[in-house]
Parts: structure tokens; C-alpha cells; sequence
């Protein structure tokens, strides 16, 4: 295991107000004061992302994702956003291939492909979802079905770009539900993405991504999750929208 840092990211998804989102950080600052050793990422809806970028106002400890973009640099495509539009807002992350996005707005991982390709070319980090459904880990399609949108989503990605990637391994089954996938599931998992990416690249690269797990990770469970050698943070969604509860996760990824 290399020296991975810790990297944990509120998804709030469809939630809080610009109001709302200012209020989350005047708390939650204070709460993550005296926090070191981990990387924290918020993904605020588009709306709320320019006030946050204000309020962190260039911070080095709390950086912004974005949830979504579209990968054409301008033009006829209403509705969607670009990556300069989001460089404009300081904005570091953004979260592709979330199975919301997946499941609801039909994206393939050949649409998921060009984005991850136009985000690093805009020098925006993707945090790439990935995950199974229930009924495929039933059916013991796990593996094949994370190898699958792993290779389909990276295709083309090469050894130095993977390095600016974060994976997100999020079972579908475990996301919202309040099933936590088990720490023993969440490891395997971790372990074959990081010998998928060491396919696609090579070892030693594969050792330096960061795989974050998520799906229902709570503060009570999220030390037992970091602990694991292939789990190097969480992307948490229900858990992320209270500070006081977002934060107890970061403590477990970090140092107090
Ligand atoms: P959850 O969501 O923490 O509410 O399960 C995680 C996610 O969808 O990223």
C-alpha cells in the first residue's frame, strides 16, 4: 500500500439553498478547525457552487466539486454547463457517472468516456462512480460488471491521467438505503478496482489511486470503512448535508 491521503467528499446532490449552503459552512468550518491529513470536497448543487467558492474564498482545505458537466466546450446544448464554466468558479472536482445520473438520465459509460476525457483536459478532477446493482451482485456479476465501467468509462485514459482520477466505488443497492455494504464487501471491491486499474495502467499507478467507498456511509461506520487498506475515503450523500455528521466522517479519514 502506498501512501494514499485520505479524501472525503459530500455529494449533496439535489439539496441546499445557497442560504442553506452557508450556514452548512459556518458550522462545519468550525467543526473541521483543528482537522489536518485529509482532503475535503464539497459538491454543492450548480446553483450554490459560486457562494461557496466565495466563502471558501481559495481555501486549500475545502475544495468544490461540481456533480455533473458536459463534456462540448460551448455551444447549442441547453441546460448543461461547461468545464470553463465551472474553472471560473475555482471549481477542482467533478463527480461523473454517479448511478443517479446512470439510472435516471441514461448516461453510458461512452458518454461518462468523453467526459472524464474533457475534464481532464480542462484540469478538472473526475471522482468516477462506479457500482453494481443488487440484482447483478446477486447474480454474483459483481466483479465483471466494476471491471466493465471501469474500462468502458477510462478507455483511452493513460497512466499519468489516471493519477488525476479518484474512483468512487458506490454499490447501487447501498446508496440511500441504509444498507452500508459490509467492511469485508467494500474491501474486495476496493482490491479488484485497484487490479482493473493496474490492468489498464500498470501497478504501481494503480496504487496511487484513490478509491473512495460509497453508499449509507454514516460516523459510525466510516472509521471501520477507512480502516481498510484499499478504501482511501468516502463520497457520502445523505450524511454530507448535516456539518456535524459530515464532519465526524472527516475526522475518521483525518487527524484531530
Ligand atoms: P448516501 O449517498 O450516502 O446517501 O448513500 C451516497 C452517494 O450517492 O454518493
Amino acid at each position: 500500500m502506498g501512501t494514499r491521503r485520505k479524501i472525503i467528499a459530500a455529494n449533496w446532490k439535489m439539496n441546499q439553498t445557497i442560504a442553506e449552503t452557508e450556514s452548512f459552512l459556518n458550522d462545519f468550518r468550525l467543526e473541521v478547525e483543528d482537522v489536518s491529513g485529509v482532503d475535503i470536497i464539497i459538491a454543492p448543487p450548480f446553483t450554490a457552487l459560486a457562494k461557496l467558492s466565495e466563502l471558501l474564498g481559495g481555501s486549500q482545505k475545502i475544495r468544490t466539486a461540481a456533480q455533473n458537466f458536459y463534456y462540448e466546450k460551448s455551444g447549442a446544448f441547453t441546460g448543461e454547463i461547461s468545464a470553463t464554466m465551472l474553472r471560473e468558479l475555482y471549481v477542482k472536482y467533478v463527480i461523473l457517472g454517479h448511478s443517479e445520473r446512470r439510472s435516471l438520465f441514461g448516461e453510458t459509460d461512452a458518454l461518462i468516456n468523453k467526459k472524464v476525457h474533457a475534464a481532464l483536459e480542462s484540469e478538472l478532477k473526475p471522482i468516477l462512480c462506479i457500482g453494481e446493482t443488487l440484482a447483478e451482485r446477486e447474480a454474483g456479476r459483481e466483479k465483471e460488471i466494476i471491471a466493465t465501467q471501469l474500462r468502458g468509462s477510462l478507455a483511452g485514459i493513460s497512466a499519468e491521467q489516471l493519477l488525476e482520477v479518484v474512483i468512487a466505488y458506490e454499490p447501487v443497492w447501498a446508496i440511500g438505503t441504509g444498507v452500508t455494504a459490509s467492511t469485508a464487501q467494500a474491501q474486495d471491491a476496493h482490491a479488484h478496482v485497484r487490479a482493473v486499474l493496474a490492468e489498464l495502467t500498470d501497478a504501481a499507478t494503480a496504487d496511487k489511486v484513490r478509491i473512495q467507498y460509497g453508499g449509507s456511509v454514516k460516523p459510525n461506520n466510516a472509521a471501520e470503512l477507512l480502516a481498510q487498506p484499499d478504501i482511501d475515503g468516502a463520497l457520502v450523500g445523505g450524511a454530507s448535508l448535516d456539518p456535524r455528521s459530515f464532519a465526524e466522517i472527516v475526522k475518521a479519514g483525518g487527524r484531530d
